[in-house]
């Protein structure tokens, strides 16, 4: 400070009043800058906005728990962007594809920050993981985390073991039912779960349980009790509505039954994964070290706490079990409906495969199935809408001033289901993605995986996994819906899970 005071007062006159001058430049150029952003904000109209009631604004319209239909109809009235109300809160809802990209791209900056409604505040402890984190030094840490250990392309090389097991798991088990229980349907949902939930488990703790005692709760919990508890219940809770997300100004009011709910399901959720790693610390304390997400953490991560490492854990559990197994159910039940579209990807496979097994190496020489996997993930959206982000400060969008403080809503479905974008949307047409205005490896097409900063992390994975999986089942079985399996195409949950488990007839093919 002495010394910079010292070298102020040696400068020459000159030298001051040039710098002076600058600054005083620099000064009126910042200001007219800012003026004129700000004025060209003044200017930009607001988004249209979806009449509503007073005080409660939209929420009547959306009381069913399929908001994004709703969004969807909306857009056609009011347009790709418009405003709603929900309670005290002001949602931006998107529904084209380049607004979407503004928003997660160019505008990334001003709306970085998430906005969880109460049950996934307490369900994700405070944004306590990789997807609900705002962008900042903790999630960028925990993203390269999950990168390294379970999800980068080097992480998803060295996991490839227990992807190629799980896809032989299924095909034999469903060879086995077919044997045992000739042309009756099979619950295809509970097989892959099951399966996939290994593989969720491995990656995680390095290891698949059968079952397992935990002693806050004081019993053993089989392998389908602990999906229910790790999966099940928190994706059912995820969606569970308190009214005072809407009207923070009654937040002091208590909601016991919501509040205890919530507060069971977590207990239990955290009680299983203690167990579970309490486990799995024994055998890294007898030396047997596992490439997985928890040798990793334990090993790298020294400043995480206890609690940070379980939800870090679960994180890997939870999004690996659910996502994958809506798009490869959704794309079977497709594949059953549609005979033609199903022998033409059987000729396809076979004609690159001849009489071996489908293998991840073929991906790439197989574009009618990548189209099945991209078309599944448009119509049938996982993630319909992204989570909701905060504008932070004032911003614009399409066109429109968005400010401070509004929620920005991205309608995943709504982009998918454009007819600007897309001919005839709501049919299933895998050929639309072998035009050559798609480009094959271009993965953000749909926008199934967001965009952006945070994209999704485990797109590499889900794509392995389901163009694999969907390759074998077709490859080795003929497949078709049971009668009136084709009108259950309603869907439930936070993540577009079919309501009823699909319904399908097998049989081997020759
Ligand atoms: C078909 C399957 C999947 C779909 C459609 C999907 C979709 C999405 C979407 C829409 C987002 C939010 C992006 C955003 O906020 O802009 C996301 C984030 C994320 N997903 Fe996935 N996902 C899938 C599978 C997976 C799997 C298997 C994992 C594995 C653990 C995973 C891990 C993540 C993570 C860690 C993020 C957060 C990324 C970040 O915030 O930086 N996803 N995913």
């Amino acid at each position: 400070m002495i010394h910079m005071k010292q070298d102020f007062q040696g400068m020459p006159f000159a030298t001051t009043v040039a710098l002076g001058g600058l600054s005083l430049l620099v000064y009126f150029f910042i200001r007219g800058f800012i003026s004129n952003r700000r004025g060209g904000l003044a200017k930009l109209p607001p988004p249209p906005v979806v009449p509503g009631l007073p005080l409660i604004g939209n929420l009547l319209q959306l009381k069913e728990k399929k908001p994004y239909k709703t969004f969807t109809k909306w857009a056609e009235i009011y347009g790709p962007i418009y405003s709603i109300r929900t309670g005290a809160s002001t949602v931006i809802v998107l529904n084209s594809v380049d607004v979407a990209k503004e928003a997660m791209v160019t505008r990334f900056s001003s709306i970085s920050t998430r906005k969880l409604p109460k049950a996934l505040k307490i369900l994700t402890f405070d944004k306590c993981m990789v997807a609900t984190s705002d962008y900042n030094g903790f999630h960028k840490m925990v993203k390269q985390y999950i990168l390294a250990s379970v999800l980068g392309v080097n992480a998803q090389k060295r996991h490839r073991c227990h992807r190629d097991t799980m896809i032989e798991n299924i095909s034999n088990q469903l060879h086995a039912y077919v044997k045992s229980c000739p042309l009756q349907a099979i619950n295809f949902r509970k097989l892959f779960d099951s399966e996939i939930f290994g593989l969720a488990l491995k990656e995680a703790l390095g290891k698949e349980v059968e079952s397992i005692y935990v002693e806050e709760l004081s019993t053993t919990l089989s392998k389908e009790e602990i999906f229910k508890v790790l999966v099940l219940e928190p994706m059912k809770g995820a969606i569970e509505v308190d009214w005072r997300d809407f009207f923070p100004y009654l937040r002091w009011i208590p909601n016991k039954t919501m509040d205890m709910k919530m507060q069971r399901m977590t207990f239990c959720r955290q009680a299983v994964m203690k167990a579970l790693i309490k486990e799995q610390k024994k055998r890294i304390a007898m030396g047997e070290e596992i490439n997985c997400h928890l040798d990793q953490l334990l090993s790298q991560a020294k400043t995480l706490t206890e609690e940070q490492i379980v939800m870090l854990l679960w994180e890997v559990i939870i999004e690996t079990s659910d996502t994958t197994s809506i798009t490869t159910e959704w794309a079977m039940y497709e594949i059953a409906k549609d005979p033609n579209r199903q022998d033409r990807l059987c000729r396809e496979i076979q004609n690159v495969c001849g009489s071996d097994r489908i293998k991840e190496e073929n991906l790439s020489k197989l574009p009618y199935l990548s189209a099945v996997f991209h078309e599944t993930l448009r119509k049938h959206s996982p993630v319909p809408i992204i989570p909701l982000r905060y504008a932070h400060e004032d911003t614009q969008l399409g066109g429109y001033s968005i400010p401070t403080g509004s929620e920005i809503a991205i309608n995943i479905y709504g982009c998918n289901m454009d007819k600007k974008q897309w001919e005839r949307p709501e049919e299933w047409k895998p050929e639309r993605f072998l035009e050559e205005k798609y480009d094959s490896m271009d993965l953000y097409k749909t926008m199934a995986f967001g965009g952006g900063k945070r994209v999704c992390a485990g797109s590499l994975q889900a794509m392995l996994i389901s163009c694999t999986a969907i390759g074998r089942l077709v490859q080795e079985f003929e497949w078709k819906l049971k009668d009136g399996e084709e009108e259950n195409v309603d869907c439930s949950g936070l993540t577009s899970h079919k309501l009823h488990p699909i319904q399908a007839i097998l049989k081997p093919r020759d």
